[in-house]
């Protein structure tokens, strides 16, 4: 049988991580694919239009495969009137500072996950992958009968199991370092990216995809001995040329300071640096509605260059990232 790098026809063994939020630029997807890697676009916050066009968009710079990357639907949990005043009050300072109206809670927190989906599907990519639960069985057998490869992201070696049982085709397990959301539905193992990945090879058959802290050659060289098909690199390519990485987040990677798992922006656990958003906010809603909430924070602050009101995601490793074409970061990482 054919590994995953050989059906994919992969000459390295990485993935870019897909960066919903606007880092993971077609031109980024296009150069990781083109290069020999497999590009994702992270399609979580698209429109199903957006989604066309950014894949029609890496379509144009390369004929080589790639990902399309969405948040698998979650029931939208029931928020209190009070807990919807609670939230908006600890951001009322920040809308203050930036000019805003004060925050309230838009009518539609979430995307439209069916309009999504069947966009990836006629699209027809190599792959779809898919964070933060399970999709359900018709979709997955969508994504067989379109010949999309289905990966799914586990956070502990039991999420692994439960998506391989599910029939996805391959599962990213995702360890404490990486930057961004984190990726599972159950509980969190937090665990070192090397131990997940050998303890979810053990396990499951389908083939793994280390995520997390994977900043050099030295560290892909460490998952693959581990036994991971591939490597998936986020926070790797944050400073890349082609990486939509604005310049105040750009400065702020630059100038350091401690990552932290934080569920201020979303509601979700998700590690970036930290700032006064995840320093001063106590009582996020649950997701998806503190994401909506937090929207126009995050638009109005990118427009004013102010690195403290942002959702600056980064991996523990972040001060290993370097500039440089996205092209020339897959070779560096490349055992
Ligand atoms: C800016 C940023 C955005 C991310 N967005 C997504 C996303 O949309 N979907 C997803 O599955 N993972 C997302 N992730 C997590 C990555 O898939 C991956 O787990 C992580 O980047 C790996 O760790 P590293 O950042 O240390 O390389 C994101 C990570 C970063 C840094």
């Amino acid at each position: 049988m054919q590994s995953v790098p050989e059906r994919l026809d992969l000459t390295v063994p990485i993935v870019l991580a897909p960066m919903a939020g606007g880092v993971g630029t077609p031109a980024m997807v296009a150069a990781v694919s083109q290069g020999g890697g497999l590009g994702s676009v992270g399609a979580a916050y698209l429109t199903s239009e957006q989604i066309t066009t950014q894949g029609q968009a890496v379509r144009a710079q390369t004929d080589r495969p790639f990902a399309v990357n969405l948040f698998a639907p979650l029931p939208v949990p029931t928020v209190s009137a009070e807990q919807v005043d609670a939230a908006c009050a600890e951001l009322a300072p920040f809308h203050a500072s930036l000019g805003l109206p004060a925050p309230s809670l838009p009518e539609q927190v979430q995307e439209d996950f069916e309009a999504q989906f069947a966009a990836v599907v006629a699209l027809r990519p190599a792959v779809c992958s898919f964070a933060f639960g399970r999709l359900f069985p018709a979709q997955l057998a969508q994504l067989h009968g379109a010949g999309i490869l289905s990966v799914g992201t586990a956070t502990s070696v039991t999420e692994a199991q439960v998506l391989e049982a599910d029939g996805v085709d391959a599962v990213v397990v995702q360890g404490s370092a990486a930057g961004g959301h984190r990726g599972g539905w159950q509980e969190d193992a937090l665990a070192d990216t090397v131990a997940l990945t050998r303890a979810a090879v053990e396990v499951v058959r389908i083939p793994v995809i280390a995520a997390g802290g994977l900043m050099s050659a030295a560290d892909v060289r460490a998952v693959l001995d581990a036994g991971a098909a591939l490597a998936q690199c986020g926070t790797a390519f944050l400073l890349a040329d082609e990486a939509g990485t604005s310049a105040t987040y750009r400065a702020a990677l630059t100038a350091g300071g401690e990552t932290v798992l934080t569920t201020a922006f979303s509601g979700r656990s998700a590690r970036g640096l930290a700032n006064a958003v995840s320093r001063e906010v106590h009582a996020p809603l649950p997701y998806p509605h503190q994401n909506a909430l937090t929207r126009p924070l995050r638009t109005a602050g990118a427009a004013a260059g102010r690195a403290d009101v942002l959702s600056l995601w980064a991996g523990t490793g972040y001060a290993q990232a370097t500039t440089g074409p996205a092209v020339s970061i897959l070779a560096r990482l490349t055992p």
